[in-house]
């Protein structure tokens, strides 16, 4: 069954955020003191999930991204992937991370049935990420990036959200990656959201500057890029072993073709990452309804704005770390 909202965009894609909880504290998505913690009672439940995500896959979603905060350090997650794997109608199970925790599961999640990796990581500069993150584990993700890669995970998306004073001469040192390595880097604009809504556009550099940048170092060309439901547009150098991707939230932002449901570590479905929109699917599930989600699913398709206005509208009262990206 193909489901379209209202402007004839095809629904096929939904993002969870399992948890608002993270073990690193990066400065543009949360506050070092980190953000206040949702209560434990409000939080959405593996079984109200699974009740969503089989309503979602009945209504012609094929694909889940399990996001956060950090989806690895919330208790029980491989029996829950175990189980999303078995709803008929789920083609493909995402998981985005930032690779803390990934040498020691890697194996595991691949078991269970994470087909996908994406990983945030802004540096390759231990000292840089302790500033970043907060906390010393550069050589954790390293390790745990060469393990997906050995372990045969593809593809292996490397999230780098570049910050004008911060990372932008290692920009080259990325490229350098996807030519060694299966890796896909994708370039990530700095979005006004949560920690990041004041002096925004102090760090904040465009996709298109980046491109000069990287065409001024490196001869590349467009390409297909790997699989995936994202909005980024690849390239590649030729005879590299990944590709390299720029996602242009801010500067151009692809409200055409967004394909995606959003629910919120709380339970709500948020209609645009930038609106605060909701509909409530944590109550729908509690019901224990199949029908009851499928009707808040579709009342908040119904809602989904034909785009948003970054610089008038960047207002959604949440931080990153509760919708998940
Ligand atoms: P795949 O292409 O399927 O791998 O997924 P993805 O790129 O959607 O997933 P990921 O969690 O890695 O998200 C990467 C970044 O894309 C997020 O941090 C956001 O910056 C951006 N992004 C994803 N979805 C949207 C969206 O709907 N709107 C905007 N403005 N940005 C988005
Ligand atoms: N702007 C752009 N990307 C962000 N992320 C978190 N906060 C922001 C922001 N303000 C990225 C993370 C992660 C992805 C899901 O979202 O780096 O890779
Ligand atoms: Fe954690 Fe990701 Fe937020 Fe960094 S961006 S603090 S890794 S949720």
């Amino acid at each position: 069954m193909a489901l379209n909202d209202n402007y004839g965009r095809k629904i096929d894609y939904i993002r969870v955020s399992l948890l608002d909880r993270c073990n690193l504290r990066c400065s543009y998505c949360m506050p070092s003191s980190g953000v206040e913690l949702m209560e434990h009672n409000k939080m959405i439940t593996y079984e109200e999930l699974i009740i969503i995500l089989r309503a979602s896959a009945k209504l012609g979603i094929k694909s889940v991204r399990l996001t956060g905060g950090e989806p690895l350090i919330k208790k029980g997650f491989l029996p829950f992937v175990k189980t999303v794997s078995k709803i008929p109608g789920i083609e493909d199970i995402a998981l985005t991370t930032n690779g803390t925790l990934l040498s020691e599961m890697a194996k595991d999640l691949k078991d269970s049935g994470i087909n996908r990796l994406n990983i945030s990581l802004d540096t390759l500069q231990k000292e840089k990420f302790k500033k970043i993150t907060g906390f010393d584990k550069l050589s954790e993700t390293l390790a745990g990036i060469d393990k997906a890669i050995d372990l045969g995970f593809e593809p292996i998306k490397l999230n780098v959200v570049l910050l004008k004073n911060y990372n932008l001469e290692e920009i080259g040192d990325f490229v350098k990656l996807t030519i060694d390595k299966p890796l896909h880097v994708r370039f990530i604009e700095m979005m006004p959201l949560g920690q990041v809504t004041d002096n925004w556009k102090a760090s904040y550099i465009s996709w298109e500057d980046v491109l000069a940048d990287v065409k001024n170092k490196f001869n590349i060309c467009k390409t297909k890029g790997p699989q995936g439901k994202g909005p980024a547009s690849y390239y590649h150098v030729p005879s590299a072993k990944g590709t390299l991707g720029f996602i242009s939230a801010v500067s151009n932002h692809f409200c055409d073709e967004c394909n995606r449901l959003r629910v919120t570590s709380d339970g709500k479905l948020k209609t645009c990452l930038f609106s605060d929109g909701e509909v409530d699917l944590k109550a729908a599930a509690n019901t224990n309804d199949v029908d009851k989600v499928i009707e808040a699913l579709k009342n908040g398709i119904k809602q989904k704005p034909r785009g948003h206005d970054i610089d008038r509208d960047t207002t959604t009262h949440r931080f990153m770390s509760q919708i998940g990206g």
